[in-house]
């Protein structure tokens, strides 16, 4: 069915955004990153020095904003105008401060148009906090992936001692806390499971099989 598509939505860390792309790349789906366009709207408002709180300006600054996502052969590669941005928008500053940014309604109406046009021929695979539940609500497959706090910390951890940084586990996993409770209790579009979307716990899976499951669940329904 060329109009499948097909939401992953779930808390920090819980594998998402590497799962979607595995997904998508054996099905030959797009893969849209819906938080990489939240992160970068907030590194754009940091460079610009714009109070996060203030919804109207950051609504008008995303709206002279261009931000694109370019599909390679090694990833996804993320454009702020025509800036490459792909590393800087994983920065632990910008991580500290998305959730606020992307708290707005303003932001997220103009920033849900814009995703639903990526997604509108079908064939995608969308990560995010609000996918099943209010920007593809008619998605044919719907997963909400969890994991223990406990062990997407240590995911995280691993991820970031393997890039050289140094962190402190127990500091990650009170930010991932941090941020689940600021996405969870947005008055707009929160991080919720969807009524029919599938729960995935992969606390004890690896990534492989939760690709493999999602798989299958899109077969079923094509
Ligand atoms: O998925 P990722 O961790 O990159 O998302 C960064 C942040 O962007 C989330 O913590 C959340 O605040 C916001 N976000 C959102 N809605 C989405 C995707 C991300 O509010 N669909």
């Amino acid at each position: 069915d060329k109009k499948m598509n097909i939401a992953i939505d779930g808390p920090a860390g819980a594998g998402k955004s590497t799962v979607a792309k595995l997904v998508a790349e054996q099905l030959e789906f797009l893969y849209i990153d819906t938080g990489a366009m939240y992160r970068t709207l907030t590194l754009a408002a940091l460079r610009e020095e714009i109070s996060l709180e203030d919804e109207d300006v950051l609504t008008e600054l995303l709206s002279r904003t261009t931000i694109h996502l370019e599909h390679e052969k090694k990833g996804v590669r993320v454009f702020l105008n025509s800036e490459d941005v792909t590393e800087e928008i994983r920065t632990n500053h910008i991580t500290a401060n998305v959730s606020q940014v992307s708290s707005h309604e303003g932001v997220r109406i103009e920033m849900v148009e814009r995703q639903r046009k990526l997604a509108e021929k079908g064939q995608a695979v969308l990560d995010g906090r609000d996918i099943g539940t209010y920007v593809l609500p008619d998605a044919k497959v719907k997963v909400f992936l969890t994991a223990s706090v406990e062990e997407r910390a240590r995911r995280r951890y691993e991820e970031q001692v393997e890039k050289g940084m140094s962190v402190n586990l127990e500091k990650l996993k009170q930010e991932i806390a941090h941020r689940d409770q600021l996405d969870s209790t947005r008055t707009f579009a929160p991080l919720r499971k969807a009524d029919d979307a599938v729960e995935i716990d992969s606390t004890t899976l690896t990534i492989p099989d939760v690709a493999k499951a999602i798989i299958e669940l899109a077969k079923e329904r094509a």
